[in-house]
């Protein structure tokens, strides 16, 4: 292809592909399969490769990210970036509404819009194109986040249409959806990381962050609130809204209440009781409301104090806590021995459910609030996973009260604590004698996305430990179906399936069982990496902090942690153990991607297979990318399905709309692509 038809062909790509990622992340609405976006996506990539004079700073292969900035550059907001005047109370917007009628003439509409707790960001565009996106810094000048906010598939790079102002910016707030925040968290757990507390820090956090991939992986979403220009096509702000939709942008939606419009104090208060109500049921976090004038002319009129306009208000919902007595403070021991203490409550009712159990993250946070047994303390429920303690009511506090001593020894093992420094966690160092240790360490080696054992649950590995027939991961693959027969609750087909289930994991790949070990920051993505790089355990023991840091994503915390697990001997002797029982400290002759054409799609495969087994087909998913999946979800990509797929599960795949595709199908997915499932008889292999 010479340059002109390579120019050619990279505009008609790039502008499909805006086409179809305004249709798939704005209108929820796509015409392609993704398979299909993948596609046009990957020729784009490659043209841009081959031509990298063509390659546009809008192009849509900058939404995967791969731009790093070393530094944040200082810019100047055009317009400067105001803060609205915050309520608490519902007088105070009865009296602000009483203002705003005084001093203007005639009927006042209001807009009500959702207060959004994220990150404010002001995007510019020139002639349709994002050229900047800046923070709102001290409102003044602010922070250019431009590749980083290219990344957020709901941001247009390019603008719809051919109405938009020539030169204008528009303003909204950057947040994380909640399902991909609990996503992260579950990446960390799995990774052995401490967990982020609050979507809206980790959003803020994420923005800064200099590589722009990981701002794409984490997939943070944008809601807009307002536009500036010198002249606006429009004059009231409800219309703002209908025009940035026409734009390409995501605006908020008035057929679910994020926005809605209101005549009079009323209309306000319904808005406000009907989102204090029911925020919890959004996909995101907000707190509070924010009510505006809706027409410009009104909203010149009564104008700005020093700080703020005059036109609007937020009001912010009270946080929803819960009064509660703390009866007891305990430990929980994790896989990786970090000590989490946890406030045992007399239950209370909180955002729609009882709790009992609360946070206390660390041995600072309970120094800082002064946190001691019998008190009574406040809880409230963010975006975390389980509830926390925010403050002590000190008036309640019994006259016998004493300040609470942390825990010096493990209270599983007895062990004395560490507390390594620069970090908040006490550990328990007895790694290789500290029970939930050693049981986390074999929960997290047989869980789904490790070695997969069939038949194999955390209350079986509990029991074998107590029954005494296993010490570690390697002790698996010695027990027989006489060994655990024994076992309470363990019947004849159950003892056959585990010990089954058991001699099947040998046949994971080595990615796996890498990931299976446990090392402390080797997760799944982490694992994938270190296995395609040095190909075999051997060569991984055996690498320096230098050739561990050159691995791609690689950084001195993930080699420390690889080089801290190989120098400990018992370590060494269970990789050896496993070794000798057949599992696979290698990568095979064909293993390891073998192409990208599935890259991060979803499968549930179900049913019975003709061609290949299951197994084989799902090694074949990660071998080209993919990732398998366990149920039917509206995240799910294709549902693979072979023969007697159970009927609840396609009516599920039709609800949700998800493709069913059959194991021919498949095999084109992947083999027309040159990487070959039927050529390479080690991939799935010749039946
Ligand atoms: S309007 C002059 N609308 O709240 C008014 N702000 O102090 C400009 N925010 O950090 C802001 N949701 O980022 C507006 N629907 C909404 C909002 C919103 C969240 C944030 C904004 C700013 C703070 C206002």
């Amino acid at each position: 292809m010479n340059t002109d038809e390579a120019r050619k062909r990279i505009q008609q790509l790039t502008k499909e592909l805006h086409q179809h990622n305004y249709r798939y992340y704005v209108l929820h609405d796509p015409s392609i399969s993704d398979y299909e976006f993948d596609l046009l996506l990957k020729e784009l990539e490659k043209l841009e490769e081959e031509h990298p004079h063509l390659a546009d700073p809008n192009s849509p292969t900058k939404r995967v990210g791969g731009d790093i900035t070393d530094k944040f550059e200082k810019v100047k907001h055009r317009f400067p970036m105001l803060s609205l005047s915050n309520s608490y109370s519902k007088e105070d917007i009865i009296e602000w509404e009483n203002r705003v009628k005084k001093q203007v003439e005639g009927q006042i509409e209001y807009v009500l819009e959702l207060k959004y707790d994220g990150v404010a960001i002001s995007i510019t565009y020139q002639n349709g194109e994002l050229v900047r996106a800046v923070t709102r810094g001290d409102g003044e000048t602010g922070e250019e986040i431009t590749a980083n906010v290219r990344t957020i598939r709901s941001i247009p790079l390019l603008l719809q249409g051919n109405e938009y102002p020539e030169d204008f910016d528009i303003r909204g707030e950057i947040f994380f959806p909640l399902e991909n925040f609990a996503a992260l968290n579950r990446r960390r757990e799995e990774a052995g990381e401490e967990l982020y507390a609050n979507p809206r820090n980790t959003a803020s956090g994420t923005l800064k962050n200099q590589d722009s991939r990981l701002v794409a992986e984490r997939g943070l979403d944008c809601l807009l609130y307002s536009v500036y220009a010198e002249n606006l096509p429009f004059d009231k702000h409800f219309e703002s809204f209908s025009h940035a939709k026409a734009w390409g942008f995501k605006a908020p939606d008035a057929d679910k209440k994020y926005i809605a419009k209101a005549m009079d104090i009323e209309g306000i208060m319904d808005f406000i009781n009907y989102w204090d109500e029911h925020r919890h049921t959004l996909p995101f976090e907000i707190d509070g409301i924010v009510i505006k004038v809706n027409d410009y002319n009104q909203q010149d009129e009564l104008g700005m104090t020093a700080k703020s306009p005059r036109w609007a208000i937020a009001y912010k919902f009270k946080a929803e806590a819960a009064l509660t007595r703390l009866n007891e403070i305990t430990y929980q021991v994790g896989r990786t021995g970090a000590i989490t203490p946890v406030a045992n409550l007399e239950p209370v009712l909180l955002a729609g459910t009882t709790v009992k159990r609360a946070s206390l993250h660390n041995a600072d946070q309970i120094e800082r609030l002064d946190i001691r047994e019998g008190d009574y303390v406040y809880v409230e429920k963010g975006g975390e996973i389980i509830p926390k303690v925010t403050g002590v009511e000190l008036g309640k506090r019994p006259a016998d009260s004493k300040p609470h001593a942390y825990i010096t020894e493990c209270p599983e093992c007895g062990s004395e604590l560490v507390r390594n420094e620069g970090e908040a966690q006490h550990y328990c160092p007895n790694t290789a004698g500290c029970p939930p240790q050693i049981m986390g360490r074999i929960e997290h080696f047989i869980s789904r996305k490790a070695m997969n054992i069939d038949g194999l649950g955390p209350e079986t590995v509990e029991q074998l430990w107590e029954a005494g027939l296993v010490e570690n991961s390697a002790s698996l693959y010695k027990l027989t179906k006489e060994d655990v027969l024994p076992l309470e609750r363990m019947a004849e087909r159950s003892a056959e399936k585990l010990v089954e289930g058991i001699e099947q994991s040998k046949a994971q790949s080595f990615e796996r069982v890498l990931f299976a070990l446990g090392i402390r920051y080797v997760g799944e993505t982490v694992a994938k990496k270190l296995a395609r790089h040095f190909k075999n355990i051997d060569a991984l023991r055996e690498a320096s902090h230098e050739e561990l840091v050159a691995v791609d994503e690689i950084g001195d915390r993930i080699a420390e942690s690889v080089i801290g697990y190989f120098e400990d001997e018992r370590n060494r002797q269970i990789v050896e153990n496993l070794r000798a029982s057949g599992l696979q400290f290698e990568i095979e002759e064909g293993e390891g991607p073998q192409s990208n054409a599935l890259e991060g799609k979803k499968f549930v495969v179900s049913g019975v297979f003709i061609k290949f087994s299951r197994n084989e087909i799902k090694a074949a998913i990660e071998q080209h990318g993919g990732q398998n999946v366990g149920s039917i979800s509206s995240k799910t990509d294709y549902v693979l399905a072979g023969e007697n797929m159970g009927p609840k599960k396609l009516q599920k795949a039709q609800d949700l709309n998800i493709p069913v595709i059959s194991e021919d199908d498949f095999i084109e997915m992947i083999g027309d692509r040159g990487s070959g499932i039927g050529d390479r008889g080690s991939v799935i292999g010749d039946r």
